[in-house]
This record gives C-alpha cells, structure tokens and sequence, in this order.
C-alpha cells in the first residue's frame, strides 16, 4: 500500500510540476513481462557489461553484471576486508599506510575506467579517497588494488579521480579549501588564507604507475566535481566549484548567496609547458605512495617529500572562470567534446556551455573581471544556452552517442532524458528515491556504449524489504536503446553507490587472469614444492614456511613455538588450477583470515597467548577432503625447551620414501 502511495505522489508530482512531455510506462504492468525477459541472464549464461559501482563509506568497489545486477565480486581498495585478508596480511598492510599513519578505512566515489584515444582500454580503474584523499589504481585483469597514491595539499579529495582520454592523467581535486601549508590559524580567517589544489597524476603509460606531476593552487573554493575534455576539448579539464562565497560556517546558507558560482576552466597541456620548461615551485610536504608487485605478491610504502606547484597567475591563459548558476555539482562534456553541462543544484535551468564559444570569448578577452588573478569570461560569451526547468536539484549528466543527455535530478528524483543541440526535454523517468549519479558503460569516453543507463539512488524507502532502520541503497537499471527510457531493474549495492563505470564484457573477460604461475612467484618467503616447507626460529620469531594444495598444509604438525614468540605463517598456495584458492584460520589470530590464490604467497602472523595444541584450517571450501584440511600448532609456555619440530604424516616434508 505505501508503495503505491509514494509512486502515486510521484506522478502527481511528475504531471503537476511537468506538464510537457508524458512520463512513458508508467504503469508498473507494462513493466513487467518485457523487462523481466531484457534483465534475464539464463543459468550458466554471462551478463553483457561489467558494472563497478563505488562502495561509498563501505570504501571499496563492487563489481556487478548489466543487466543482471548479479553481484561479482568486492575488490578491496581503501579498507581491511576480512574476506580475502586485504590490509590484514602483512603483504597487503602497506597498501593501507598514509601520511596519518595505517588507515583501516576510506569513502571511495569516483571509478573511471583507463582510456586509448578516447574510448575504454580495460587496463585499468580508477577510485579516489575522500576523506584522507586519495586515488588509487585497480588492475582489471586480476581485479586487484596495484597503487594507492595520497594527495597532499588537499582535503575532501571529491573532483576526482577522472582521466583523460589517452590516460595521460588521472586527476584529483580539493573539496574542502585548508591552509595550505597546514597551520594553525582562527577558521574565521578563511577568506583568502585558505586554499585548493588541483592535482595532476601523470599515468605511465606502461605500467600504469602513477607519480604528482604538478599542482595547481586555486582560490579557496569548494571543487566539487570535475571531468576532462575531449575530441576539441582534449588538454582542458573542467571543474565546478560552489562556496565561491569563500564562507567558513553554515554553508548551506552562507556559500548560496551568489547567483552564480564558476566552473574552472584548465588547459593542463599548457600548464604541462609550463612545467617541463621548469617553471613553477617546490614544495616540501608529506605523502604515502603504495604500489603492489605483482612478481612478489607484496606492498611496499614510501614516504614521498615533495610536490611541484602552479601558481595559476603566473601561467596567462591557462585557467578560465566560467560563471555557472548556482552551486554546481556534476559537470560533464559530451562525446564530442563541444558542450559543457553544469547541474546547477539550486538553479532553475541546466547550463550548457560551449567550448567553441570559450575559445572565441578567450581569443577576444571578453572578460567579466578576474578572481585571485585568474580572468572571469562573460557568461553570455561562453554560454550556449539553458535547459529551463528540466526538474528539480539536477546532479550529474551522461550521454549517447545520439546526442543526447540523461541528467539526474535529485529533488524530482527523475532522469531526465534531452537533446543537448536543441536543448529540448525527450523523456522523463521517476527513480526511487533520489537520484545522485547515473552511469551509461564508456560513458566519460567519446564512445558511449548506449544500450543501458544505471540510476544510483540515495533512498530507496520502501522499495525493498526493512532490514532495520537503514534500508539498502539501491541502482535501477534502464534500457535507453529506443526513444523512451524503460526501467528494467532494482538491484541493492554495497555502501552507497556514488559512482560507476561500465564496460562491455568482451573487453575484459579474456584477459582476466586465471592462475599465478608458481614459477614466476618472486616472494621472498614463497616455497615451491612440499620439500621447501619448514620452520626456523629466529629469536622470539618463529617463521613457518608452508604450503597448500588439495587437501592439506604442508607441514600442519608444528611444535615448538612458545608463549611470548611472534609466529609468521608464510603460506604459498601450490595449485596451478583455475579458481581454487585455499584460505587460512588460526584460533585465536588477532587478524582476518586470508585467501591465497593459486601460486600466491601471503602472511599472516599470530602471537600466541595461552599453553596449548591450537587448530588451523582452510576457511574456502576447496574440495570434497575440505574439512580434512587443518592442522596442530603446539604452544609450550615461555622458557620452556620443546624443540622447533614440524612434519606431514609424522614425516619431515619432502623426507617421506
Ligand atoms: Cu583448501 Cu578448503
């Protein structure tokens, strides 16, 4: 019953406030039939797209099948996942270190998808950090986090973490201005003192290795999202920006006082110049860099000194203000690079701009004042025109390739579907409830893969069953091949589902990887054969070099260890098959369990508190002798003399015949 209330007060609201065009099936019954067939993906069937949706305040990635909406996997990025032992084990532990010291947590939002001239190449994706910023790097052949760099000089790290169209960049912006460097000064002295970055991560090309190339040092602005050119627009990245009202308390009322705020126009390849030829300044600061190697399955953080910063000023006809009504959230270019759309969320219109008319208004230096020393352009010089009154708290933007754009609106919570030429309404769709981002596959490219459109909602109320006061968050998946768009699909998400991209499956699916080659495994602690496992006590250190494979550890008798030791099991799982991991559990390990994939080695270390004989035993379900799959650690109390002894069957491994 409530759930036909509160579809009916949307369409009441829907034909009262939008009287255009007709809402398309809105009956709930036209819905069903068709939509079940489009979203039906037949047992042992593969879905058409891979879907990763941000994990919100979860901090992770997930990743889904379109149109299914089946859940895949959780990759593990910017928190401790005690389901495959991320940030548990010691080889993973690094990937977690920031200049905070070890970070079991962060708020992820933004993935995109590494790009080759302008479409999706399916090396790599990206996410950024919020909170202690951010951005790391996710391989999509192995599905695993491969470098997490922090940015310094930043706070609230949100307009981020975009790349550009050859993956020359993945950027990442300052939400919250700060002093900059880090001082201690009164809050009510913000104007002016404090500061934002812009940062530039150059993208090795190769290896995908990501290092600062420089900063940019804005005004003490609000940036909020941001999205790069393309096609023309390639070498400029824009930014929106809100609180350009520079208030430092009750900014809901204080940083909505200007009629319009400004997206930051960057032309990044002159800023590029500008510092190859060695201009700009050093600046001394603090920041983490992590990086996996993928031949000793193993993290490693450094802690990096120094960051390259540009003074906007001194680089003329680099960055542009573009006046945007009024607090700017998302700000995205269409595939052809030409018109820049800005969701004004408190405006009554939605603001296209257009790049060709910026170039011109450059050119003739039509300026309407300056901020901070970076030239304003007129609006009405830049401006290509105004979508009137799409809808209420316009979000975030996506595209086709037929010219169209699909704006969220998380007031009316609606998408609403419009040509960006003609700057006419087509469609409208409810979405329940309240819309943030929207996601169509390669959408951030110049080639868009238009069969489906993903609506990420911030409430879902009564569209799933209660499970206590927090209901799931939830995406809604809609076909968008014909003129109208057809809700196909409600799936629940892990945290809150900020962001999202997607790719076709025939990109990455053969290229997933299936198996570690034992012989190419470079950990230093990797045994490659039962004959190598053993145990050697260094001090108050006791190292058990073991292994696994169908079903048992190798050795899984240990005696020896004592009270007061610190024991490291270093574990090399031996099986070359796909899709066989073994996990590992010791009783009483104050840490996660770990999952080792076929040809990995990984540790996990224990201190034994108490006098006893205490089990450990595979936690992943590996074969029909499962359960067979365990062993004995014996703890002798502290001082006593039981020696180091390990065996298989009562044998020393590798000693047996
Ligand atoms: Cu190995 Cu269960």
């Amino acid at each position: 019953m409530k759930s036909i209330f509160a579809f009916l007060t949307v369409a009441v609201f829907l034909v009262s406030c939008n009287p255009a065009p007709k809402s398309s099936k809105s009956s709930k019954g036209a819905l069903t039939g068709n939509a079940a067939e489009k979203v039906y993906v037949a047992p042992g069937e593969y879905d058409e797209y891979y879907a990763f949706i941000s994990g919100g305040f979860s901090g992770q990635l997930a990743v889904y099948g379109l149109p299914s909406g089946r859940l895949f996997r959780v990759i593990p990025v910017f928190s401790q996942d005690p389901e495959k032992g991320y940030g548990y084990n010691e080889e993973t532990k690094p990937m977690l270190n920031t200049s905070h010291g070890f970070i079991p947590w962060g708020d992820s939002h933004h993935p995109d998808i590494s790009q080759t001239n302008g479409e999706l190449d399916g090396r790599w994706i990206f996410i950024n950090e919020n909170n202690t910023p951010r951005i790391a790097r996710i391989s999509l052949e192995t599905f695993e986090t491969e470098e997490i760099i922090e940015i310094p000089n930043s706070a609230g790290n949100h307009s981020s973490s975009f790349v550009t169209e050859n993956s020359e960049y993945v950027v990442a912006g300052t939400r919250f201005s700060v002093p900059i460097p880090q001082r201690d000064i009164p809050i009510s002295e913000y104007k002016g003192n404090f500061k934002a970055s812009l940062s530039f991560l150059k993208i090795n090309p190769d290896s995908g290795n990501m290092n600062i190339a420089f900063q940019i040092r804005m005004p003490g602005f609000d940036y909020d999202l941001s999205h790069p050119g393309r096609g023309k627009s390639h070498g400029w990245f824009f930014f929106t920006t809100y609180n350009t009202e520079e208030a430092h308390s009750l900014l809901e009322v204080n940083a909505s006082q200007n009629d319009k705020d400004f997206v930051a126009a960057v032309n990044w390849k002159k800023i590029e110049e500008y510092v190859a030829a060695g201009k700009g300044h050093k600046e001394n600061v603090k920041y983490a860099h992590n990086t996996w190697d993928d031949d000793t399955h193993t993290a490693t953080s450094k802690m990096e000194n120094e960051v390259w910063v540009v003074n906007p000023e001194d680089v003329p006809g680099a960055i542009y203000f573009l006046p945007t009504p009024k607090s700017p959230h998302g700000i995205d270019v269409d595939p052809s690079g030409e018109y820049i759309v800005a969701s004004g969320k408190l405006a009554a219109a939605m603001t296209v701009h257009s790049f060709t008319k910026m170039q011109k208004a450059i050119e003739d230096k039509a300026f309407d004042g300056e901020a901070y020393g970076i030239p304003i352009l007129k609006f009405d010089a830049v401006n290509y025109g105004t979508l009137e009154q799409p809808g209420l708290g316009p979000l975030h933007t996506e595209f086709d390739t037929r010219g169209n754009a699909y704006t969220t609106f998380f007031i009316s919570s609606e998408v609403v579907k419009w040509n960006v030429k003609d700057l006419k309404v087509i469609d409208r769709h409810p979405v329940y409830y309240s819309v943030g981002h929207l996601m169509i596959p390669g959408g951030n490219s110049r080639k868009p893969f238009d069969k489906y459109m993903v609506a990420m909602n911030k409430i879902t109320k009564d569209r799933y069953l209660p499970t206590g006061p927090e209901v799931c968050q939830s995406a809604q998946l809609f076909d968008i091949s014909g003129d109208k768009m057809e809700l196909l699909l409600d799936f629940p998400t892990i945290g809150e589902p900020h962001y999202a991209a997607g790719i076709p499956a025939s990109i990455l699916m053969d290229k997933s990887k299936k198996i570690y080659k034992l012989e190419d495994n470079k950990h230093p602690d990797a045994v490659k054969t039962e004959a190598d496992t053993k145990v050697v006590r260094k001090g108050n250190e006791v190292h058990i070099y073991m292994s696994m494979i169908r079903s048992h550890f190798s050795p899984d008798n240990i005696e020896g260890v004592k009270v007061g030791d610190k024991v490291f099991f270093h574990i090399t799982n031996l099986e070359q098959d796909y899709d066989v991991p073994h996990g590992f559990a010791m009783i009483g390990a104050n840490t996660a369990e770990m999952l080792i994939m076929p040809g990995r080695t990984a540790t996990s270390v224990w201190e034994p508190k108490e006098v006893g004989v205490w089990p450990f035993y595979c936690t992943d379900f590996c074969s029909a002798l499962h359960q067979e799959m365990q062993g004995y650690v014996r703890v002798s109390a502290k001082g006593a003399s039981t020696p180091i002894k390990y065996t298989l069957d009562d044998e020393i491994p590798g000693t047996e015949e």
